[in-house]
């Protein structure tokens, strides 16, 4: 038995940069693996077996670890999902689960193909959860180049009950961004938690205009201390970032009424 964690992620920015003929967009985006994480555990077993302890989860072809195993031809194999990442909210839960499946899974039965084509076709952000830890990204998000950043920054997450889906933001979506590049990219992140109007998230424009509740939080993550609040990916969760667990944990007393869970970045795990 293999217990192996599968890290949620932040986007410290998200601008979308165009729209694609194949119907995909081009992004450049800041990916931050953090604390918060599902835990994977893998069983030898006499077929493919996928469960989750959350019943609201699909355990069938609908589920990225279920794709990934058949990816890799593994039908000799439990995989049981510890589910803490809330889904439709912008952490890519599920897309780490598929990394974390393809990673674990080519080690254990000595896959050696290239695990990046395979990511990209489970979905754009697999990719980046290959490897985790602060990137820099354009295309789809799978042209990825790591940066550095500080790790161990506290983080407040707030995440409402309602689900954003990330097809739906992107067909409503109302304003494009140029790309600053990396080099400014990463003079930002070297200065984590910095309070910075260049980090934008493109979709908070249009996902405010649905839900208004979102934008209050943001004033909310500021108002207490926050030195960068954003919407994560396409939403729902907002993130705030903080300069000491201190600060953080009083902020986090101030949303009583929504889910809240602090977390922390994480370096890059698999090297
Ligand atoms: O790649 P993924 O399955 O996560 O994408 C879900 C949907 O989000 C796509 O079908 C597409 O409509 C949209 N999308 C996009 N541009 C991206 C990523 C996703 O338009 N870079």
């Amino acid at each position: 038995m293999l217990s192996v964690e599968s890290p949620a992620k932040i986007n410290w920015t998200l601008r979308v940069t165009g729209k694609r003929p194949d119907g995909y967009h081009d992004l450049e985006t800041v990916f931050q693996t953090i604390s918060l994480h599902d835990t994977l555990v893998f069983e030898e077993s006499p077929r493919l077996v996928v469960t989750c302890d959350d019943p609201a989860v699909p355990v069938d072809e609908r589920n990225l670890v279920t794709r990934a195993a058949r990816a890799l031809g593994a039908d000799r194999i439990a995989i049981h999902i510890g589910k803490r990442i809330p889904a439709g909210g912008g952490l890519g839960g599920g897309s780490s689960n598929a990394a974390t499946t393809l990673v674990t899974l080519s080690t254990l039965l000595g896959i050696t193909v290239p695990l990046e084509p395979i990511a990209l076709s489970l979905g754009s952000d697999v990719p980046f959860f290959l490897q985790g830890g602060t990137a820099y990204a354009t295309g789809r998000g799978e042209r990825l180049t790591p940066i550095e950043a500080p790790s161990g920054i506290p983080l407040l997450l707030v995440l409402p009950d309602v689900r954003v889906s990330t097809a739906t933001a992107f067909g409503n979506l109302r304003r494009f961004s140029p790309p600053l590049g990396i080099e400014r990219q990463r003079a930002l992140a070297a200065q984590i938690p910095l309070a910075t109007s260049d980090w934008i998230n493109d979709f908070e424009e249009s996902v405010f205009a649905e839900l208004p509740e979102l934008a209050r939080i943001r004033e909310r993550l500021v108002a207490s201390g926050a030195t960068w609040a954003r919407m994560s990916g396409s939403g729902s969760t907002m993130a705030g970032a903080f300069r000491s667990e201190a600060d953080r944990d009083r902020a986090a007393g101030m949303f009583p009424e929504l889910r809240v869970e602090t977390a922390t970045t994480r370096a890059a795990a698999r090297n």
